[in-house]
C-alpha cells in the first residue's frame, strides 16, 4: 500500500466508449473497454487504490453518477468521448464534484479534424492525457497514486 495517493478513484467513459475494439480501431485501438477496466482496475490495486468504474452514452447519466459518486471519491478520471467538445452540464457536475479531474482521450484530439481540439472540460480538469492509448488511463492512475 502506498503511503501516499487518493485511495478511491472514480473511472468514467462516455458516449460510445462501450463500443471500444469494435469502434475505429486504428484510431482507439483493439482492447475492448472490459479489458482496459480491467488493467486499469489491476494497476490501482497495485497501488493501492481502488477503482469505481462506469460507462454511458448519456450525459444525464454521467451527471447522475458523479453526483452520486463523487462524495466517496478521491479523484476522477474520465473519458468523456464526444461531450469533451460541447458536455456543458458534465463539465459542470465535474467542477461541482470539487475533486481533481484526469481528462483521457484515447487518441491525440489535436491531431485530427478542428472541432475534436477544443475541450469543454480541460479548463477544470487538472490535467490531460491525449494519444496515448489505453496507456493514458494507466498513467493518470499512476499520478493520481501519488497526489496527497
Ligand atoms: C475520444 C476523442 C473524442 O473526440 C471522441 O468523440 C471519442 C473518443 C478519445 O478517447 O480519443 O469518443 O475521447
Amino acid at each position: 500500500m502506498a503511503s501516499k495517493g487518493l485511495r478511491k478513484i472514480l473511472v468514467l467513459h462516455g458516449p460510445n466508449l462501450n463500443a471500444l475494439g469494435k469502434r475505429n480501431k486504428s484510431v482507439y485501438g483493439s482492447k475492448t473497454l472490459s479489458e482496459v477496466n480491467g488493467l486499469v482496475q489491476q494497476r490501482a490495486r497495485e497501488l493501492g487504490m481502488e477503482t469505481v468504474i462506469h460507462q454511458s452514452n448519456s450525459e444525464g447519466d454521467l451527471v447522475d453518477l458523479i453526483q452520486k459518486e463523487a462524495g466517496g471519491a478521491s479523484a476522477i478520471v474520465i473519458n468523456p468521448g464526444a461531450l469533451t467538445h460541447y458536455g456543458l452540464s458534465l463539465r459542470d457536475a465535474l467542477e461541482d464534484a470539487g475533486l481533481p479531474v484526469i481528462e483521457v482521450h484515447l487518441s491525440n484530439i489535436y491531431a485530427r479534424e478542428p472541432w475534436r481540439a477544443h475541450s469543454v472540460v480541460a479548463p477544470i480538469a487538472r490535467g490531460q492525457i491525449s494519444g496515448l492509448g489505453w496507456r493514458g488511463y494507466i498513467a493518470a492512475v499512476e499520478y493520481l497514486s501519488t497526489e496527497t
